[in-house]
């Protein structure tokens, strides 16, 4: 079996992609800017399992004729793809007066507007195969978030367009689920979130500890796994028992 994430060079991507390796599924890929990173994720994949097939594509997901492309060349590297992980995403944070249209516009673009492309473009490939699993990854921030509005709305976004798949398309053997994360330490916490996000999700994440990306990898697993069949159209969060965003 075959999976394709997006934003698979770095970070939770990368660990979605290595569980799926280490489960014995061929691995499609994207990165937008980060070859390097990208060669890296296939060099831990292949050193997983050397044998199975693993690909990287360079893919913008805001790009709806470059998503259309990238998808048809994996459904041809690869033959059948059974499960499509949304995960790319970008932060462009700032409070609601202070937010200009770009931010806003590129948030949307990227972390909405992107998976609905992704989604759209395989869509009928799955339906042909009868057979087909949708993962959304979302964040806290999709019940709000200070700073975050753009961020926020689009995470908020994914949970319609998730419900609206399991809807339309369970019937056709697809599911569509969000999986929701809360703070993992990456490029994106790091370089774009306050060094106080560490300290408030100590304070208040029941399990007092921070969560690893194989963490986030692991459900993402089950919920494409055999296992996980019978959910559909569900927001299940990975975040310690810790519900909300500051
Ligand atoms: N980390 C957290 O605490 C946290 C919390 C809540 C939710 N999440 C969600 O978890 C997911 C992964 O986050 P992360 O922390 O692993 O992020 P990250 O480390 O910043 O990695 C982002 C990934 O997205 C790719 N990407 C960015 N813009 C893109 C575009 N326009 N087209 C295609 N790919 C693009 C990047 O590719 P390049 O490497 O080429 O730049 C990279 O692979 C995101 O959906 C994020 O919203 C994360």
């Amino acid at each position: 079996m075959n999976v394709f994430v997006t934003g698979g060079s770095r970070g939770i991507g990368r660990a979605i992609v290595l569980k799926f390796a280490g489960e014995g599924w061929g691995c499609a890929f994207t990165y937008v800017k980060n070859k390097a990173a990208g060669e890296e994720t296939v060099k831990l994949a292949k050193k997983i399992n050397s044998q199975l097939p693993v690909k990287y594509y360079k893919l913008d997901i805001k790009n709806a004729a470059q998503v259309d492309q990238v998808v048809e060349k994996a459904i041809n590297d690869f033959g059948e793809i059974r499960a499509v992980v949304n995960n790319a995403a970008v932060v462009r944070n700032n409070a609601v007066a202070m937010m200009s249209d770009k931010e806003w516009d590129e948030v949307i673009a990227t972390n909405l507007t992107g998976p609905f492309y992704v989604i759209r473009s395989f869509l009928m490939h799955l339906i042909s195969n009868k057979n087909g699993r949708i993962i959304n990854i979302s964040s806290l921030a999709q019940d709000g978030c200070s700073g975050q509005a753009n961020y926020a709305a689009s995470k908020a976004g994914l949970i319609g367009l998730t419900r609206t798949i399991g809807k339309e398309y369970g019937a056709k053997g697809i599911t569509s689920n969000v999986v929701t994360v809360g703070y993992v330490p990456t490029d994106m916490t790091r370089e774009h979130l306050s060094p106080t996000l560490h300290d408030f999700w100590m304070k208040h994440c029941p399990l007092k500890r921070i969560s690893s990306s194989e963490d986030i990898a692991n459900l993402v697993y089950f919920l494409c796994s055999d296992e996980g069949s019978f959910i559909n159209g569900e927001v299940i969060r990975v975040s310690g028992g810790l519900t909300y965003a500051p």
